[in-house]
C-alpha cells in the first residue's frame, strides 16, 4: 500500500518525508486554502520535498477552462497528477487528457458506479472519500473494497486512493479491502506508530540491559 499525505503544510510534509515512508502527496483546494500561498507556488514547493505523485486540484469547472488548467498543473512537474472533481467535465477532462499521458486523480468519488466512469475515463487515480460517507451513516469502506473488486473483475489498471481516512483504523480496515494507495493526514499517520506495548515492551528492554550492565559494573 502506497502512503500518501493528505496535506499542503510544508512542515507535515518534512517531518513525513523524513521518515523515510512517503510515497506522495494529495492536496485540494481546502488544504491549499488553509496555507494562504497561491496554487502553483505551493504545489512546486511540495515537489521540493516529496519525490512521488503530487495531486494538484483543478479549480475550474467547465471542461473548456479544465483542459487548459489541467495542462498548466502538469506542466509544473513531471510527478504532477491532476485532480479533477468526479463530474461530466472532470470526467471528459480525464478521457480526452489521459490520451496525451496526463495522469488524473479523479476526486469526490462516493459511490461504485462513479468509480467505473474514473476508470473507463483512463485515470491513474481514483480517490473514494471513507469519513464523509461515515459523516452520513453510509459504511464509506464497503465502497473502497467494491471499488476494489469491480476493477479486478475487469482488470482496470486504475488504483484506488481511499482518501477522507481519519484513523488508524482506517487506514488498517483500507489496506485489507485492497486500496492501492491510502492518503493521511499527518496526525493519522502520526497516530499509526503508537501501541502501549511497543512502548511498555521497549522500556523493559532498556530497563533489563541498564541494570544487568550495572550490576556486571559493579562486581
Ligand atoms: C484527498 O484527496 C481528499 O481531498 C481528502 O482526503 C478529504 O478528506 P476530508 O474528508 O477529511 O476533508
Amino acid at each position: 500500500m502506497k502512503f500518501f499525505l493528505d496535506t499542503a503544510n510544508l512542515d507535515e510534509l518534512r517531518k513525513g518525508a523524513d521518515w523515510g515512508i512517503v510515497d506522495g502527496v494529495t492536496t485540494n483546494p481546502s488544504l491549499i486554502a488553509k496555507e494562504g500561498i497561491p496554487l502553483e507556488e505551493r504545489i512546486r514547493q511540495i515537489c521540493a520535498i516529496v519525490d512521488g505523485d503530487i495531486s494538484a486540484e483543478v479549480v475550474s469547472t467547465k471542461f473548456e477552462e479544465m483542459v487548459p488548467e489541467a495542462r498548466k498543473l502538469a506542466a509544473i512537474h513531471k510527478n504532477i497528477v491532476v485532480k479533477v472533481p468526479l463530474t461530466r467535465d472532470g470526467i471528459k477532462t480525464t478521457a480526452k487528457l489521459s490520451k496525451e499521458g496526463i495522469r488524473f486523480n479523479v476526486t469526490l468519488c462516493f459511490s461504485s458506479g462513479q468509480a467505473i466512469l474514473a476508470a473507463k475515463a483512463g485515470a491513474t487515480y481514483v480517490s473514494p472519500f471513507v469519513g464523509r460517507l461515515d459523516d452520513i451513516a453510509q459504511d464509506g469502506m464497503t465502497l473502497i473494497s467494491d471499488i476494489c473488486q469491480i476493477y479486478r473483475n475487469y482488470g482496470f489498471k486504475t488504483e484506488v486512493l481511499a482518501a477522507s481516512l481519519r484513523s488508524p483504523l482506517h487506514v488498517a480496515q483500507a489496506a485489507l479491502a485492497g486500496a492501492h494507495v491510502g492518503t493521511l493526514p499527518f496526525k493519522v499517520l502520526d497516530m499509526l506508530f503508537n501501541h502501549p506495548l511497543t512502548d511498555k515492551g521497549l522500556d523493559q528492554f532498556l530497563k533489563d540491559y541498564a541494570k544487568a550492565f550495572q550490576e556486571v559494573g559493579t562486581r
